[in-house]
């Protein structure tokens, strides 16, 4: 029977001292500030219940608006009992899909609760188990939140086209242009997603008898290794977009009018 070696205890957390000497808490203090700012304009634009359509600019947040109370109906799968914001009906598919994402698990773990806060900086707390238990084991279902992206996506782009026809007929604004350069952005997000490339690519032997899976991965891939800045922003794009169509439903801002 062999000899089992009696394990180190772990060394005390106030011992193990950071070994960078450069601003390392930059990154996670600038994710907290934006990724909190992000979450709180989201949760305060989404329950306001107003100022998300100007014609023919639907705000990204309502979309697709699913209750027969919105401003400007999609699909009406709601009737009139929902009394309240149609936002809260969507919301949380895309909030789920930026909350389960691997890389802003990585950025919030990092900034949030320091586990750990950056590279070769020592974590937060005494012991470490990753995601193999509850709660975070929960996240696997990211890759359920990417099939529920795509309908959403479908109604952006549905959105974007949308924001050409005006009260006097086809015509082109700048929110037309920023409802487009939204849905690009959130499809570059969608299409770099790490679940989007193993459904694609995942899951074969040999590439050689799946070229156009192949080919096709070889192109997500690219996209893929760029995932985590098309991340940021496509969120800013997102806020500001929803920003932009508020200000204009307001009056605050008149959207200029291209042809
Ligand atoms: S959206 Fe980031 S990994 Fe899927």
């Amino acid at each position: 029977m062999s000899a089992v070696a009696p394990q180190a205890s772990p060394t005390p957390i106030a011992a193990r001292a950071p070994q960078r000497v450069d601003a390392w808490w930059v990154r996670p203090v600038l994710t907290v500030i934006v990724l909190a700012a992000f979450v709180v304009y989201a949760t305060w634009a989404g329950m306001q219940n107003a100022y998300y359509w100007a014609d023919p600019y639907l705000s990204p947040f309502y979309s697709p608006c699913l209750a027969a109370n919105c401003a400007h109906s999609d699909v009406a799968l709601f009737g009139d009992w929902w009394k309240w914001s149609p936002a809260i009906l969507i919301l949380w598919a895309p909030g789920g899909f930026r909350l389960t994402c691997y890389y802003y698990r990585k950025a919030y773990y990092r900034a949030f609760v320091w586990a750990p806060p950056a590279c070769a900086v020592p974590d937060a707390r005494a012991k470490y188990y990753g995601e193999s238990r509850f709660p975070l084991i929960l996240q696997n279902v990211h890759r359920y939140f990417f099939y529920l992206s795509i309908p959403i996506l479908v109604f952006l782009w549905w959105d974007a086209f949308r924001a050409f026809r005006f009260a006097d007929g086809f015509g082109m604004g700048v929110g037309t242009l920023v409802l487009l350069a939204n849905a690009a952005l959130l499809s570059l997000y969608t299409l770099s997603c790490h679940s989007c490339r193993h459904v694609c690519g995942g899951g074969v032997d040999r590439f050689s008898k799946h070229p156009t899976r192949y080919r096709l991965w070889k192109r997500l891939t690219v996209l893929n290794e760029r995932h985590s800045q098309i991340a940021w922003v496509s969120l800013f794009g997102v806020a500001l977009t929803d920003l932009y169509v508020r200000l204009v439903a307001m009056g605050t801002i008149h959207d200029l009018r291209l042809f």
